[in-house]
């Protein structure tokens, strides 16, 4: 069969990407703009300088793409461009960019949802990973634990009843001082501390999460004691989502009796996370899976992988494709 190279565009948040992927899964190339310099002095992002930047750069991350996957743009079979979930005016760069290649080039045009993005994230770390599975999605936005059926069926078997998980991890960044995007800077700081401090765990009968009472803790806890160790704090609080985290996936793997586990978003970047995940492979006899660092956040590779697959069972769009910032998977 004809080698089919996709060209993905993510452009949903603070990070511009365009990535060039082979057949779905062989990344020749995957260049990341990311305005994290940008909004770190408003402490998080601001949509509409986010849109202008996107602006900006689109052209020329995408040429640099093409130049370090060593192809030309006629070169291209496919353009897959996210169209949520994310910031309509971020989303609307990268679909408006989308369709004007597609149109140009006379190529199938495959809007992508990000979700899904993060999901396809795995099939380019693990070549092996075929569905079906079980994902559990911990990003900026989601918090969802999912039945991955085949490339194209999911079923959502549980979500956050409020904050996202990433949200939690960044809140938490901002109340304590470490600044923004604050789950990478808690990682960090929870590796020297231990985990001493006692923290709500919200339990819900069936498989949805809820983490604003920790949210709310952590911060209450802060205000009352501003000399509280920071690391304990950081340890303590990634102890106790990761418990949570950890005891949903267990309940739905046995319900579901699907032993193999993906983890998907920008969260399963944390190293404390997949250590505990991966101690599921020796107490649970599960296989734990998780997207190489660089792809657990947003990225174009992912996109280009998710919007092959969408192609492959026959998901085209047409050009009045639009911008949809709160598309579900
Ligand atoms: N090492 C880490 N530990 C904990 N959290 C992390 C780590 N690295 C990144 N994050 C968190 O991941 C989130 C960003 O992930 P991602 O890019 O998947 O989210 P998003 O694109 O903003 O949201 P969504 O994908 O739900 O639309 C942020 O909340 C960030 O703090
Ligand atoms: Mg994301």
């Amino acid at each position: 069969m004809k080698d089919i190279l996709t060209l993905g565009i993510e452009s949903s948040c603070d990070e511009t990407s365009v990535s060039i992927v082979k057949n779905g899964r062989e990344v020749l190339s995957n260049v990341i703009n990311s305005q994290i310099k940008i909004h770190e002095k408003f402490g998080g992002v601001v949509p509409e300088i986010a849109s202008r930047n996107h602006v900006e750069v689109i052209s020329e991350v995408t040429k640099q793409s093409l130049k370090e996957a060593g192809k030309d743009i006629n070169e291209i079979d496919l353009i897959a461009c996210t169209y949520g979930p994310g910031l309509v005016g971020a989303l609307l760069v990268g679909v408006s960019y989308g369709k004007a290649l597609a149109y140009a080039l006379n190529k199938p045009l495959i809007g992508t949802n990000h979700i899904k993005g993060h999901i396809a994230a795995n099939y380019i770390t693990h070549k092996e990973l075929k569905p079906p599975f079980l994902c559990l999605i911990i990003s900026g936005g989601h918090t969802h634990l999912v039945h991955i059926k085949d490339y194209n069926d999911f079923e959502i078997l549980g979500k956050t009843r409020d904050d996202a998980i990433g949200e939690a991890f960044d809140k938490v960044a901002r109340v304590i001082g470490l600044g923004y995007p604050g789950g990478p800077k808690v990682d960090k700081l929870a590796k020297e501390g231990e985990p001493n401090i006692e923290l709500p765990k919200t339990h819900l009968d069936n498989l949805d999460f809820s983490f604003s009472g920790i949210k709310t803790a952590v911060i209450n806890l802060h205000h009352k004691n501003p000399n509280v160790n920071k690391a304990d704090l950081c340890a303590s609080f990634e102890k106790t989502v990761t418990e949570i985290l950890v005891q949903n996936t267990i309940k739905a793997a046995r319900k579901l009796n699907i032993n193999t586990i993906a983890l998907a978003g920008g969260v399963s970047a944390n190293s404390y996370i997949r250590k505990e995940f991966l101690n599921l492979e020796k107490t649970n006899n599960m296989k734990i899976y998780y997207p190489d660092p660089i792809l657990c956040t947003d990225n174009a590779a992912m996109i280009a992988s998710a919007g092959y697959y969408s192609y492959i069972s026959g998901e085209i769009s047409n050009l009045e494709l639009n911008a949809v910032p709160n598309l579900k998977i």
